[in-house]
Parts: C-alpha cells; structure tokens; sequence
C-alpha cells in the first residue's frame, strides 16, 4: 500500500471510529475488569475474522490477524481503562458513569487499533506475517500488560518480534507523532515511610522523640541524594507529595508518616535512587535515636524504546503523515506506563499522538475536563497500519538486531 492509500483509508474509518470512541467514552471502566468494554471491543472485531481470546485474570482481548503469506508477528496494543475522576467536559458523550473518565484517552486509543484492525483485514491475502492486536485493561496502576504477559501473551508459536502502541498527548497539535530512541517514560515506584519517635509535651521534647523534624530532614536529604548521587544525565526525581503527623499544637506525636514517588529514566539509577531512600532514611532516623519503616511499591519499569524500532517508526510515520507531522522527542517524559514490560521482552516502541484541540483551553491528560481531538484518529490509523505493513515489509529485521534477548 502506497502511504497516500493508507492515511485515505484511515480517513474513510474516521467517523466510525469516532463513533465507537464515544461510545467507550460514556461508559468508562476502572481497572482490570471491564467487562461493556471488553464486551464493545469483541463485537466491533466480530465482524473481521480474527482469532480472539479472552483474558483470565483480566477482561483483556488478544486477536490475531493471520496474514496469506508467511512471515513474522507484530504487536500493536491499545490500553481500555479509566480513571477514577468526574468529568467536566460537558460533551453531549460525556461519561454516564459516576466518578469515572476516559480522561487519558484510552477509548481513543481503542478505537484506533480497531479501525486498523479493519484497514488491515481488507490487505490479509497480501501481508506477509501476523498482527497480534492487544487489548489491555488496567494501565493505570494496575499492571494489565504484566497480567497479560504472565497469561502468555508471549508465548507459543508465532510470537511477535516487534511491538508498537501510541498514546495520545494534549502536548501536540493533532496527528502529530512523537517518539524517541531509548528511555521515553520513566519508572514510576512509591515511597512510604514511617518515622517513629516517642510521643509526650510539646513543651517538654526532651522527654519525647519528635519524628517531626526527623522526617523533615529525611525529605531534605533525598534532595541531596537526587543532585550529589545521581549522575545528571540519567536523572530522577524524588517528590514527596504528603507528609502528615500531630494532631495539635502542643503535642509531640509518636510517628510521622511520608508518601512519595520516585522517577528514573534508567533501571540502574532506579536501583541506585531505591537502595538510597532507604539507606538515608534509616541512616538519619538512627543518628537522631528514632526509627524509620521503609516500604518501596515498585510501580512500572522503564519504558525504554528499541532505537533501531524508535527510528522506523519515526521514517514510517513521515512517510505516512509528512515531515511537518513528525517531531523527535528531545527527552523523555517522567510519567510512566506499563507497555514497558512488554518492551522489556519485545523489541519495539511507543509514540505519542498529538490530540491537543484546535483551540480553546487545553487541559492535560487526567485533567477532568481533558479533550480528544478527534481527527487525530485517522492518522493514529494510518500509523498503525502502516507500521504493520513496513514490519512486514522489511520481514520483520527491526532492531531485534539491536536487542540479544529480552529479560
Ligand atoms: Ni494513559
């Protein structure tokens, strides 16, 4: 297929994914069981003749798309959760559902992969190689991709060897497409911590054990531990968002509790930022008599883009969308993302589509009133498709090269 043919295509779908793109949207699902979007999901499939399964653990749908001529896999995934807020938007399809929002653009997301799923159908006699079409619940917070994995997402014959999705970002202007070679996303890991004293007067601290000015320090020191012990380069951040102890004005309590998060951008300095929240923890807890309980959640890994796979999905989309439509991403950005675990096994990567409106305020992803601009859809369309058929173009030798084996 020529790139003017694929983006026409996609064009031609737009108004049929828009509608089921709103259809998701006023009835969002938190979460890893979300059983009307899985149930939405395999009906606008049903029609295509694909091999689907359905999770066990997760209402996650897989669909294979089996090319005429033989050749390699690829993955393309689409994430189907929301989020726990209430929209203002006032859209005519706003959610229907109490406390619940597609406000990261998960229905886009879905509707997208449908409508290449449909494209791609039409070329079956002509594709050399499989599309393994990856539905996922619980991206936010819940690690769907890892449950998917783990139920052998990966597994068996025809395993793919190579692997993309996008993510829509109010950060660009409609269907453009961002992405860079290596680390894109950050990890994303929680920090609680306890600090322990003893209880009394506040007149009297001697008598006591303030953990007061103990955690204060604490956070103090992680600030230091960011800017002396982590090289520059690979940066990280360490936030504490919440501190709570005391009750009043005159009591010294006994324990004073932080929660926070910790962003890297390289698995090495994850481990090295981990192992050093909880040496300085503890260490400056002991030097002042008191204790700290150290609890690390680790949250998602790295979401790390094969370079070789990054570049072809750049080329790719130039090709598709135009020059002007392309941005490299300079750096990446410390939210984070679980199609990491797949990337970890899998050579491949993640794209940002710009789906910022046209005008008016825009609101970020997560934000209550965050938009989708909805045009965008048909060049996230094109991009899918035309990943697929380049992979399969080029038999799929895209930066497994680059990358031994996963792990
Ligand atoms: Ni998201």
């Amino acid at each position: 297929m020529k790139p003017a043919e694929i983006l026409s295509e996609a064009r031609a779908l737009l108004d049929d994914a828009i509608q089921l793109r709103r259809r998701l949207h006023r009835h969002p699902e938190i979460g890893l069981t979300l059983p009307r979007t899985q149930a939405v999901v395999l009906e606008a499939l049903d029609a295509l003749g694909l091999e689907t399964r359905t999770g066990q653990r997760t209402t996650s749908v897989l669909a294979r798309l089996t090319g005429g001529k033989p050749g390699p896999t690829i993955l393309l995934r689409a994430d189907m959760d929301a989020l726990p807020l209430r929209e203002e938007t006032g859209l005519p399809f706003a959610s229907e559902v109490e406390g619940a929002m597609h406000a990261c653009g998960h229905d886009a997301h879905v509707a997208m992969l449908v409508g290449a799923a449909r494209v791609l159908v039409r070329r079956r006699a002509d594709l050399a190689g499989s599309v393994l079409f990856m539905f996922q619940p619980g991206e936010e917070g819940y690690h769907g991709a890892r449950v998917m994995l783990e139920e052998g997402l990966l597994d068996g014959a025809g395993a793919p060897s190579g692997a993309f999705a996008l993510h829509v970002t109010h950060r660009e202007a409609a269907g453009v497409i961002t992405t860079r070679p290596g680390p894109m996303l950050a990890s994303g890991d929680t920090i609680q911590i306890t600090v322990r004293g003893k209880g009394g007067h506040a007149s009297a601290p001697h008598d006591c054990l303030d953990p007061i000015p103990v955690a204060c320090e604490i956070v103090q020191a992680f600030q230091t531990l960011v800017t002396r012990r982590v090289n520059v380069f690979d940066p990280a951040v360490i936030t504490i968002g919440k501190i709570t102890a005391g009750t009043t004005r005159n009591v010294i309590p006994e324990t004073a509790h932080l929660l926070g998060t910790v962003r890297t951008v390289s698995e090495v300095t994850r481990e090295r930022v981990l192992e050093g929240i909880r040496r300085v923890a503890d260490g400056i807890a002991t030097a002042h008599g008191a204790e700290a309980a150290v609890e690390l959640i680790r949250g998602y890994p790295v979401t790390s883009n094969d370079a070789s796979f990054a570049g072809f999905v750049l080329d790719t989309a130039r090709e598709v969308l135009g020059a002007e439509r392309v941005t490299p991403m300079s750096h990446p950005v410390m939210g984070s993302e679980d199609f990491s675990y797949v990337l970890q096994r899998v050579p491949g990567a993640m794209a940002n589509l710009g789906t910022r409106p046209d005008s008016g305020e825009v609101y970020p992803n997560h934000s209550n009133r965050m938009l989708v601009n909805e045009t965008a859809l048909a060049s996230g369309i094109a991009v899918h498709v035309a990943v697929a058929l380049r992979f399969f173009e080029r038999g799929g030798a895209i930066g497994a090269a680059a990358r031994p084996t996963a792990g």
